[in-house]
């Protein structure tokens, strides 16, 4: 349907709060990455970055309009990520993209974006 937006299609807000609210499961129990959320639970971090990957593949721009421009190479440089926390980052993601049970197409989409964003988010070498 040409009038659906990739982001309907992809299944609007309720699939990218399914989408994070699960990443965030597995990384509360991944002893690399937890420590880097310091905060009790994920609840200021899942709403962010719920509303970026919305804000990115079409939806509302309220990310932009509560945090302003992404700039998400600025915003991870406080913390260390080296090639094993990409992996572990994207291994959760993978995770929870596998629970959406999306069209085949648009899951391939979502798994190529995520593996590129994180490996442009790399500040860190090995070690
Ligand atoms: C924030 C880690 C990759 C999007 C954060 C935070 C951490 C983190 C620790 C702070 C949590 C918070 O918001 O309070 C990592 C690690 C990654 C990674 C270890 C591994 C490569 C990504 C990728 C994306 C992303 C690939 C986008 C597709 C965001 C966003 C925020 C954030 C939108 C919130 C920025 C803000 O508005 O303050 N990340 N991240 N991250 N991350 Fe990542």
């Amino acid at each position: 349907e040409e009038s659906v937006t990739l982001y309907e299609a992809m299944g609007g807000e309720e699939t990218f709060r399914r989408l994070v609210h699960r990443f965030y499961v597995g990384v509360a129990e991944d002893p690399l990455l937890r420590p880097l959320y310091p905060e009790d639970d994920f609840e200021g971090a899942e709403e962010r970055l719920r509303l970026f990957l919305i804000q990115y593949w079409g939806g509302p721009n309220t990310y932009s309009r509560e945090r302003g421009h992404p700039r998400l190479r600025m915003r991870h440089a406080p913390f260390v990520i080296g090639p094993a926390e990409r992996d572990a980052w994207l291994r959760h993601m993978h995770d929870a993209v596998q629970t959406l049970d999306l069209p085949e197409d648009l899951e391939k989409r979502l798994l190529d974006y995520l593996v590129y964003a994180a490996h442009s988010l790399v500040n860190a070498p090995e070690g």
